[in-house]
């Protein structure tokens, strides 16, 4: 019993963070069709409507920004949004596990 629990734990904690390549490839399309117009198609803060805002869009592939934005964080930017971007505010419009393999996905962009 002693020796079960840590593993557990660990099973638990692997399944948690790891994701498959079906997470990615639906957190890729919730990312297409929510994300690219404002974080860019590449996830580099570069879409069309990026130069609308100030502060610009996060650029999803520069590994110290992101290193700031903890999975929490990021979860709560989508869900109940941003104080300064309206339309930031996802939580109505996507379900629990696209908000999941969103974050998967943006977080595999990161070089
Ligand atoms: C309408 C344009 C727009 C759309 C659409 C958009 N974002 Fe953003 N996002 C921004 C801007 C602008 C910022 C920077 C705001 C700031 O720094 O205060 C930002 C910041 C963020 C941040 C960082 C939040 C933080 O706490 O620093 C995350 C994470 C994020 N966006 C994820 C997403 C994801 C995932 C989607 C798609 C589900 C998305 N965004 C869609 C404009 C957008």
């Amino acid at each position: 019993m002693k020796i079960l629990l840590p593993v557990a734990f660990f099973t638990a904690l692997l399944f948690t963070f790891s994701s498959d390549a079906s997470d990615l490839l639906r957190g890729r399309t919730v990312y297409e069709r929510n994300c690219a117009t404002c974080h860019g198609g590449y996830g580099k803060g570069d879409g069309p409507r990026a130069e609308t805002f100030n502060p610009k869009p996060v650029d999803f592939t520069d590994s110290a920004v992101m290193a700031t934005i903890s999975p929490e964080r990021f979860e709560r930017a989508i869900v109940l949004g941003l104080p300064h971007v309206a339309e930031h505010r996802f939580g109505h419009l996507l379900m629990p596990e696209e908000v999941r393999d969103v974050t998967a996905y943006v977080r595999s962009l990161v070089r």
